[in-house]
């Protein structure tokens, strides 16, 4: 038999075991074919194991000896403290040296379970210590940027909130685990509590540019709360339980999340992006039941160019000053209230090239104020977290009816922005009527074709031009 056909054997046995549920006989030698796995957990009837470890080793250990440290230690096969965060004292467990002190598979996984956890958590710890830096770059940048006004403010909890749902943006191999323990919430509160604190930091509050400074109090809060969490999860039983019986944590290598303090920051990224926005008056505009680029290239105002959005979108579903959400058929622009002619398009470049997605920003904050929300808040719910209000910048709907034409009507939600429809705007040509609108307008104006009127727009500065008869 050639060699890769053995291969494609052995992919098919370890295929079904991870499909179908495997024998307790097939999880026996985890060096075997069948590595130790997630499915072993229940094969081998491991919370079972554990529960009748706990009442029949409760004298065992001195009063108060967390859960792990008490297994580990009876076991004596040189891990002990897997606890706290950062010891070097928890090396992997070696199934082939396990075997050779005929130490059963089932303890083996239990000790290889602990090690996993505390693996997971300090690998958190070290990536929101990593954080810290990386958001002191990034806020420093996003606040060069778009340079909101020295005296705003922020709040820390408010960042704190958006730190710790970082946990949820984690690279898709830690995604098992991650659920893992949101699951656990369900079981174990306290858990949750740690990871998504609610604390003491609301009443404290930053000014923007100073705000990348305060990143230090914020992550050196989180991680000790994290440190909390671990300790939390490997004192009981019960609590272990609920994070590990899932058996997601039965994974072998322990995903590495140390390094991923830039996915970590994705969610808080956001929040900053939407504070400096609006603190510099800008508001996302929407056109609902709009293709903006289809609307350029096919609609009614075909003479109707947008800077940058007549070839298509781009790979963030973008073109010029505009996102289009294709599955809710929204186009999305910035439009700031102190200035109708700022043209969005090159911060947004930035902030999506480095800091955020349009889905966040834009959505995000439609989300949230569909559901009446203002500052951040982290939702768990029976197997994910979730944020909403990362990003809370107001949300104003172009009103699209062209029957409105002429009630200086703007928005169907929003006042109507100061400076606009105000006749003779530069740059009008004698004889023409003008109205002027925000640079990234997408209004009834360019759709109307009543008045025997053709338009003709002058896309400088966002204004229109509306031709006399
Ligand atoms: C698992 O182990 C526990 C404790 O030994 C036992 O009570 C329970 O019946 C076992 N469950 C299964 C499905 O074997
Ligand atoms: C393991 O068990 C076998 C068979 O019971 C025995 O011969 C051997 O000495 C044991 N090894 C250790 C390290 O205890
Ligand atoms: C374990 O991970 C798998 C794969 O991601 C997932 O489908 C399952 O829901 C997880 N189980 C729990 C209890 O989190
Ligand atoms: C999180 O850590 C902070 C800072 O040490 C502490 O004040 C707070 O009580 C902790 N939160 C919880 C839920 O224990
Ligand atoms: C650890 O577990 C013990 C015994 O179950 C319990 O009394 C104690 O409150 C727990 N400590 C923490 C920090 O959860
Ligand atoms: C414009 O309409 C034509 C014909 O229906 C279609 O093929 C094309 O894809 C449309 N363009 C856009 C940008 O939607
Ligand atoms: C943002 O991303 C671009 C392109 O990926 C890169 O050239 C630039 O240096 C980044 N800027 C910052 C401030 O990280």
């Amino acid at each position: 038999m050639h060699s890769h056909s053995i291969l494609f054997i052995c992919l098919l046995l370890v295929q079904s075991f991870t499909q179908a549920q495997p024998k307790p006989s097939d999880c026996s030698d985890p060096a075997g074919i069948v590595p130790l796995n997630p499915s072993c957990w229940t094969a081998l009837n491991i919370s079972g194991y554990v529960m009748k470890w706990s009442t029949t080793h409760s004298s065992s250990c001195l009063p108060g000896t967390p859960f792990a440290s008490c297994f580990l230690r009876t076991l004596d096969m040189g891990q002990e403290d897997c606890i706290g965060i950062t010891s070097s004292t928890c090396p992997p467990p070696s199934w082939i040296q396990y075997k050779a002190n005929n130490i059963s598979v089932e303890d083996f996984y239990v000790a290889y379970n602990i090690y996993s956890v505390y693996t997971f958590f300090n690998g958190y710890y070290t990536a929101i210590g990593n954080a810290r830096s990386a958001a002191t770059d990034s806020i420093g940048a996003i606040v060069a940027l778009l340079d909101p006004p020295k005296k705003t403010n922020g709040v820390l909890n408010d960042l704190l909130t958006a730190l710790s749902v970082g946990l949820s943006f984690l690279a898709p191999d830690a995604g098992p685990l991650v659920k893992a323990v949101v699951t656990g919430f369900q079981q174990a509160p306290s858990v949750a509590k740690y990871l998504f604190p609610v604390g003491t930091l609301d009443t404290q509050v930053a000014q923007f540019d100073q705000i990348a400074n305060s990143m230090g109090t914020v992550t050196t809060y989180l991680q000790h709360n994290v440190t909390q969490a671990l300790a939390a999860i490997q004192n009981d039983t019960a609590t272990f339980l609920a994070v590990t019986g899932s058996g997601n944590f039965s994974v072998t290598p322990v995903p590495t999340i140390s390094d991923q303090s830039d996915s970590i920051l994705t969610a808080l990224n956001t929040y900053v992006i939407s504070q400096c926005l609006q603190a510099n008056n800008w508001v996302i505009a929407r056109a609902i039941d709009t293709d903006v680029n289809e609307l350029q290239a096919n609609g009614s105002a075909a003479g109707w160019d947008i800077p940058n959005c007549g070839k298509g979108y781009d790979g963030q579903s973008r073109c010029g000053a505009y996102y289009f959400n294709k599955a809710i058929d929204v186009s999305f622009t910035l439009t700031n209230n102190g200035d109708l002619s700022k043209d969005p398009t090159k911060a947004m470049d930035q902030l999506f090239a480095n800091w955020t997605t349009p889905d966040q920003l834009f959505n995000g904050a439609a989300q949230c104020q569909a559901q009446g929300g203002s500052a951040p808040v982290v939702s768990t719910g029976p197997s994910d977290v979730d944020a909403s209000c990362l990003s809370n910048l107001k949300v104003c709907t172009w009103d699209l009816d062209p029957s409105h034409i002429g009630t200086q009507y703007e928005f169907t939600d929003c006042g109507t922005q100061s400076g606009v429809y105000v006749d003779g705007c530069k740059g009008c040509p004698d004889g023409d009527i003008c109205v002027n609108v925000p640079y990234s307008y997408i209004g009834n104006y360019l759709t109307y074709t009543g008045w025997g009127l053709t338009y003709d727009f002058c896309i400088q500065n966002g204004n229109i031009i509306v031709p006399k008869n």
